[in-house]
């Protein structure tokens, strides 16, 4: 069968891989913390979403004793949207609500070692959406005590 790329010059530039650090493509690859939540574990939702190219974040949180117990995500983003989430809900659980609350981008971003400066704004979904499932922890009424199960 012919090869249809014979002949074809290959592009200079390196792979978009090559584009991230170690520690950020490790988190892109193997994300930590994926998938969602049930409705019974669940003590915070958040959904949010970068109008500027499209991409969406949801995050669930279960609170015991004020504390972030289980976090899952998942992203419908970039690379650097998938690897910041990841860091982010390793950064956040077993924390404190009022201290996981502080967590900004920029920590996401040291955390990793360094993101591309272009790709930084991605590290944004993923703080805004555990904001966001912290404000709705909040909003059910259970901040103060959180669920005792
Ligand atoms: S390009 Fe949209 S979050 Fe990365």
């Amino acid at each position: 069968m012919d090869n249809p790329d014979e002949g074809m010059e290959q592009p200079d530039f390196p792979g978009p891989i090559l584009f991230y650090n170690e520690e950020v493509i490790d988190h892109f690859t193997n994300p930590r913390n994926v998938g969602e939540l049930t409705e019974a574990e669940t003590d915070g939702y958040g959904l949010v979403g970068d109008p500027s190219c499209g991409d969406q974040m949801k995050l669930w949180i279960q609170v015991r004793q004020n504390r972030i117990e289980k976090i899952a995500f998942k992203s419908f983003g970039c690379p650097g949207a998938i690897a910041t989430s990841s860091m982010l809900t390793e950064l956040a659980q077993g924390k404190p609500v009022e201290e996981a609350k502080s967590i900004t981008d920029d920590d996401v971003v040291e955390a990793l070692g360094g993101i591309p400066e272009r790709k930084k704004h991605c590290s944004l979904l993923g703080v805004m959406a555990l904001q966001a499932a912290i404000r709705d922890w909040e909003s059910r009424g259970s901040a103060g005590g959180g669920s005792q199960q």
